[in-house]
């Protein structure tokens, strides 16, 4: 009965990061909304291309070391990866300062402009 009881906040701990866990692995209803919203925006590649340039830095078009291609990719799944960046469902440090710093009209933008590279 003791052990369980110092146990509990513990178990409480695992039950929420396990939650977060598998709402990252699938298309996760926590974020689906945001997701839609954004996509739902129709987002400017002009003005996407415009802030770009912090993005390319880092995300070269070949990819690089530990740091993925984001060139091409669709926009929905750009757009979801953003979105859990900044939800705090994926937890790279740096993407997630990046992207709490993002609105939607730039996440928009941002997946306009990537999703129609090579
Ligand atoms: C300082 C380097 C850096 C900068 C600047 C940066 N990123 Fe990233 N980005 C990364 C790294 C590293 C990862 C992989 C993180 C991980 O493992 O979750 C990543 C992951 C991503 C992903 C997920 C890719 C996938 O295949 O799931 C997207 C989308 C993304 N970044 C978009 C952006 C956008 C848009 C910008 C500009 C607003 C940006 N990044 C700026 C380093 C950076």
């Amino acid at each position: 009965m003791r052990l369980k009881t110092r146990l509990s906040p513990f178990l409480g701990l695992l039950a929420i990061l396990s939650a977060a866990g598998s709402a990252a692995a699938d298309a996760e209803p926590a974020v689906a909304g945001e997701v839609e919203t954004i996509l739902a925006l129709g987002g400017d590649p002009a003005y996407g291309a415009y802030l770009a340039g912090e993005c390319v830095t880092c995300h070269r078009a070949s990819g690089g070391a530990g740091i993925p291609q984001i060139a091409g990719l669709p926009a929905d799944y750009f757009v979801t990866a953003l979105v859990e960046y900044r939800n705090g469902l994926r937890d790279n440090e740096v993407m997630v300062t990046t992207a709490s710093r993002l609105g939607d009209a730039e996440i928009a933008a941002l997946a306009a402009h990537f999703s129609s590279l090579d």
